[in-house]
């Protein structure tokens, strides 16, 4: 799904969200229940491609958690209700590079022990995060690699990387919500929103 440049998205008052951001955010990009119903089409179509392997969920930690919780739910739910039952491990890495909204050039990789078949992630921005997390992953010689982002993000950086499966693409905008963070806050917001000016001098650090 292309979100365009001047989408204006929706109004906050249309939904409901944590009192804590009120005046902090300036509108709702994807509400959840968009999210969610895309996601369950993501997990079909992994289903679909995957075949009868069996596949190692490798989740990216903190801001991809929402989205890998309810991509291997809809994937247990698909193959429940199928013939072909699909045998799933789920593993998590921990990645950092964002200070306030700019990408930094080091990155830290922190835990996973059983790297392999597929990874769902938050989102990529400048692509710069899934390919040293890709790096890391061929090490272990995996027989199939596939990447599931929830949001691609239109940047005019010239390595950009794209996902085998991927749910949104996005202006270059700085998102939160749905487990996406400014400097640890907005975690606990359903909705994926744009932060206005007042919430990024708040939590700014
Ligand atoms: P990249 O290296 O620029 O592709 O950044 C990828 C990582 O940065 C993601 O996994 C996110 O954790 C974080 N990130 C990038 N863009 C955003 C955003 O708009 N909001 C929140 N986090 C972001
Ligand atoms: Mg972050």
């Amino acid at each position: 799904i292309q979100i365009s440049d001047n989408w204006p998205g929706y109004s906050l008052d249309l939904f409901t969200y944590p009192q804590h951001y009120y005046g902090d955010l300036e509108y709702v990009l994807i509400p959840h229940g968009i999210i969610v119903d895309r996601t369950e089409r993501l997990a079909k179509d992994i289903m679909q491609d995957i075949g009868d392997n069996d596949i190692v969920v490798l989740c990216v930690l903190k801001g991809g958690y929402k989205f890998c919780a309810d991509l291997v739910e809809h994937i247990k739910n698909l193959s429940r209700n199928s013939e072909r039952f699909i045998s799933m491990k789920v593993d998590f890495v921990r990645l950092k590079s964002y200070h306030n909204d700019q990408s930094m050039q080091d990155m830290q990789i922190m835990g996973g022990d059983d790297l392999s078949k597929l990874t769902g992630k938050d989102i990529v921005g400048t692509g710069r995060t899934m390919k040293v997390l890709l790096n890391n992953i061929e090490k272990y010689k995996p027989k199939m690699i596939k990447v599931a982002s929830l949001l691609v993000k239109r940047t005019s950086q010239p390595d950009g990387y794209r996902p085998d499966y991927y749910g949104f693409e996005i202006p270059d905008l700085f998102v939160v919500g749905y487990a996406l963070d400014y400097n640890e806050h907005f975690r606990d917001l359903n909705h994926i929103c744009v932060i206005n000016d007042h919430g990024k001098t708040k939590y700014r650090v």
